[in-house]
């Protein structure tokens, strides 16, 4: 029996959130040079993707590329890149079949051209899609996505379109490249790290983390089964008293 029976439909995380880590010590695991495992994770986006839509999860939202991660070896980083436009052309398939709308936040306009061309494409013609929004955090950070909206409401602020003392925490979330999305209620990890890495900072801000030690390019639908029914034994409860949340 799939452990996809044990999750109650009506109840499931309307965005969920990935951190996909774990490939370079999968890769070494096995032997190979890093980008084996950036390869091999590849699997991992494409069966996390069919669970979500197949489940009916509106949103995923996969850290792909930090802007941290320029600072490791060129190799890697070039490798990375050709990768990212490489799955995109090879995935068109999935996207299509599963009606998936592919999404990009972060610092697009600085990738190399070849990604944004890629990219611009396949968001282009999935746009109409009505299942999964699958959205790719490329050349994301929050403290570069935070900076960037405050840049935005003090250009407004100056120009007399926004009053300070109307700023709030609509006007920043309407700044950030996720505006258009519900905040992830379920943020989970792979690899065992459990830290944030600079991701969704404002939007995970009550999101339910959870980890796992299972190395992305092992990590597969059942992976996926067990953290959504681990969520759904969580009590949120937003600041109220768990007596307040049980009353319905
Ligand atoms: C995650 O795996 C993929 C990216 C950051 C692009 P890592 O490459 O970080 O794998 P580890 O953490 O070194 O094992
Ligand atoms: C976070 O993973 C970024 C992505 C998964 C793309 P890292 O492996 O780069 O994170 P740190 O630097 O170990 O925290
Ligand atoms: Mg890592």
């Amino acid at each position: 029996m799939s452990l996809s029976e044990h999750i109650d439909k009506n109840r499931l995380p309307e965005h969920i959130a990935i951190i996909m880590d774990g490939n370079g010590r999968w890769a070494k695991m096995h032997g190979e040079m890093r980008i084996f495992g950036h390869q091999n994770g590849v699997s991992a986006v494409r069966a996390t993707t069919e669970a979500c839509a197949e489940l009916g999860v509106k949103f995923l939202t996969l850290y792909a590329f930090s802007t941290e991660n320029w600072a490791r070896p060129q190799q890697e980083v070039d490798a990375l890149m050709e990768l990212l436009v490489e799955t995109i052309g090879k995935e068109m398939g999935t996207l299509i079949e599963n009606k998936i709308r592919l999404r990009a936040i972060g610092n697009i306009s600085s990738l190399p051209a070849k990604c944004r061309r890629e990219l611009a494409e396949a968001i282009q013609e999935t746009q109409h899609h009505e299942g999964l929004t699958l959205i790719l955090a490329l050349n994301y950070s929050s403290r570069w996505e935070l900076t960037e909206a405050m840049k935005k409401i003090a250009q407004d602020v100056q120009q007399g379109l926004v009053d300070v003392e109307n700023i709030s925490e609509n006007t920043i979330a309407s700044c950030l490249d996720t505006y258009e999305y519900p905040n992830p209620e379920l943020m989970i990890r792979t690899s065992g790290e459990q830290r944030l890495s600079n991701y969704l900072l404002w939007q995970l801000a009550y999101a339910e983390l959870y980890f796992t030690p299972v190395l992305w390019p092992d990590f597969n639908k059942e992976d996926l089964y067990r953290a959504i029914i681990d969520f759904q034994k969580r009590e949120r409860r937003f600041g109220k008293t768990s007596e307040q949340v049980k009353v319905k």
